[in-house]
């Protein structure tokens, strides 16, 4: 096929694309995106500081623009995030512990319902391990009121708000194999082996050059995909240009082909001129939406001309 969604689907994934509201009025970026992508993350949008910036007080708008979009062109939409210590009003810190169980759980069950059956996996808890070599969790108000278990909590909740959804635990610098990985590894293995609901496992995946795609990636991926959840490349993006960033992007993709529950790989944003690396140039289209040497080895990895 000639699109990376057509391309993507014909290897059963989908390929999709961060895509934020307020640029859904730019007729190149929305044109790339129909023609391209076959799935969206709303970059911004149903993070809690976006859709519940008071408590219990819920605000849809450019979430519900985005999931419009999609549903109009069949692409699939993946719901980020749910639970994450940034981006999360600071009424939420001031709670107690028996009103931030409840506020988070409320927060889950009122905006998965909302978009009951649109969403095909939601980020259920974002980014709840530190970096570094302790594999400890990261300090947030869930964690430091609530204590360990409030993962657990937040994907029971979660499974009970829309049933039909994949529930995904997502993270950065856990790509390859290392300490955070190894305790989010074993955080799964716990749940598969309690019958806690987890369905998939998002990696980030954002490159650099001191953190390039690891060299045991496809391995990790694998290892996660047998503990009986899927994989998905949820955030990937990659400094630098030409035929090295063109190289570690296919690397990239083969290492989801590679593995059968490998669902699918979203890249954080349509065009360089948008992403949050402001001065970087990390994605598949140029400032211009020219297509970049990456958007041509991403096509050919998965098969496309
Ligand atoms: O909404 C305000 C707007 O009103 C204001 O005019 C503008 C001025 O700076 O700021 C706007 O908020 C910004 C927001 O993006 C929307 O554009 C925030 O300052 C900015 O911090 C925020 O950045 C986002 C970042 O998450 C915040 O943590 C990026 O766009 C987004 O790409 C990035 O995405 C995260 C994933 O959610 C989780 N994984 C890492 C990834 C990259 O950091």
């Amino acid at each position: 096929a000639s699109t990376l969604g057509a391309s993507a689907a014909e290897k059963g994934r989908y390929f999709g694309t961060a895509v934020a509201a307020n640029h859904l009025g730019e007729s190149p970026y929305v044109s790339t995106l129909n023609t391209e992508f076959n799935s969206v993350t709303p970059e911004n949008e149903m993070k809690w500081d976006a859709l519940e910036k008071s408590r219990n007080s819920f605000s849809y708008g450019p979430a519900d623009q985005i999931v419009s979009h999609a549903q109009s062109r069949n692409m699939k939409v993946r719901g980020h995030t749910l639970v994450w210590h940034s981006q999360l009003p600071s009424w939420v810190g001031s709670l107690n512990a028996t009103e931030l169980r409840s506020a988070m759980n409320n927060h889950i069950t009122q905006v998965m319902q909302h978009y009951r059956g649109k969403i095909h996996s939601w980020d259920v808890v974002n980014e709840a391990f530190q970096d570094g070599s302790s594999g400890a969790r990261r300090s947030s108000p869930f964690q430091d009121k609530l204590g360990n278990g409030f993962i657990e909590e937040a994907f029971r909740t979660a499974r009970a708000a829309d049933p039909a959804a994949k529930l995904c635990y997502n993270d950065y610098n856990t790509d390859g194999q290392n300490a955070k990985s190894n305790a989010v590894y074993n955080m799964v293995k716990d749940f598969k082996q309690r019958g806690v609901p987890i369905d998939c496992v998002g990696f980030q995946s954002h490159f650099n050059s001191a953190s390039p795609v690891p060299g045991d990636y496809q391995a990790n991926l694998k290892r996660f995909a047998d503990l009986g959840v899927d994989v998905q490349i949820t955030e990937l993006d990659i400094e630098g240009s030409g035929s090295s960033q063109a190289d570690s992007y296919s690397r990239a993709v083969n290492a989801c082909l590679a593995v059968t529950r490998c669902t699918g790989i979203t890249v954080w944003g349509i065009t360089d001129k948008y992403s949050w690396r402001a001065s970087g140039t990390p994605l598949l289209f140029d400032g211009n939406y020219n297509k970049k040497p990456a958007y041509h080895s991403v096509l050919a990895a998965l098969g496309g001309s």
